[in-house]
């Protein structure tokens, strides 16, 4: 289905789910389906950009994650590695800004090494950005933002009356992004799971059964296109937004 691109959501934020059910009903260790859905993670990085959204974010592992099998941490983990190992070469090529979220000072130091490498090779890229949420929550998020917003108001860096959301969503990991246009999460869940909370407050969601192993470009656009028709209001009525339905933020 063709979406003009002029159409696209700047930013589309993905829960990737499913990837051990694909696995399961093929039989397949689960870990086999995480590293197809890294080959998906390959595919929609580029089919976003081909559609013109302009800011993908991945929630990649969830500070959940941690209680799973330590086998399957650690295979993840080590799929991470090989990701962004091999990623590197045509971030630069194709000109997409890297970067991550979440509280990456506690995953292993290799790949913390990878994360400061791919981020810092690739930031002077401004047209299309790919973010990974990596042990990232929600909730953890606003906490880490309220400790480092206190410790301001201590040093005389902020005035504790302000009290503005603008003021204080500085202090979140996304503190330089844009808020999502768009939340898909694939498998049929529908559920946030603790993923941008604060920042999907206006975002508009899109939920399909498809395991994220199979997610496709057509895919993506199929839910792009269910975007463009939905009408966004940001609290304001259908008649205050008149013929154009968008608000700036
Ligand atoms: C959910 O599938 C998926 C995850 C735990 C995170 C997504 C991870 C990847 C796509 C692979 C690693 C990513 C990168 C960028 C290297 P699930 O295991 O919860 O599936 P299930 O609900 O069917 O069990």
């Amino acid at each position: 289905m063709p979406v003009p691109l002029e159409n696209a959501p700047h930013h589309v934020a993905i829960i990737m789910d499913g990837n051990g059910r694909w696995a399961k009903q093929r039989g397949l260790p689960r870990i086999e389906g995480h590293r197809r859905g890294v080959e998906t993670v390959r595919t929609v990085t580029f089919a976003a950009r081909d559609l013109g959204v302009r800011m993908l974010t991945l929630y990649a592992f969830s500070i959940e994650n941690w209680k799973r099998p330590q086998d399957e941490v650690g295979a993840l983990m080590g799929l991470l590695e090989y990701y962004l190992r091999k990623e590197l070469e045509t971030f630069v090529r194709d000109r997409v800004r890297f970067r991550a979220i979440g509280r990456t000072e506690e995953l292993p130091t290799g790949v913390q090494q990878l994360l400061r490498t791919t981020t810092e090779e690739t930031r002077h890229f401004s047209d299309y950005t790919l973010v990974l949420a990596l042990n990232y929550g929600a909730r953890t998020e606003v906490v880490d933002a309220a400790r480092a917003y206190a410790a301001a108001v201590a040093a005389g860096k902020e005035k504790l009356n302000d009290g503005s959301w603008a003021t204080f969503s500085r202090y979140l990991y996304t503190a330089d992004m844009p808020d999502p246009d768009l939340v898909i999460r694939t498998s049929g869940e529908t559920r946030m799971s603790n993923f941008l909370l604060m920042q999907a407050a206006y975002a508009e969601f899109y939920f399909t059964p498809v395991q994220w192993p199979d997610f496709t470009k057509a895919d993506l656009a199929a839910a792009i296109a269910d975007f463009n028709r939905r009408e966004r209001r940001f609290g304001l009525t259908s008649e205050q937004l008149g013929p154009v339905k968008t608000v700036a933020k």
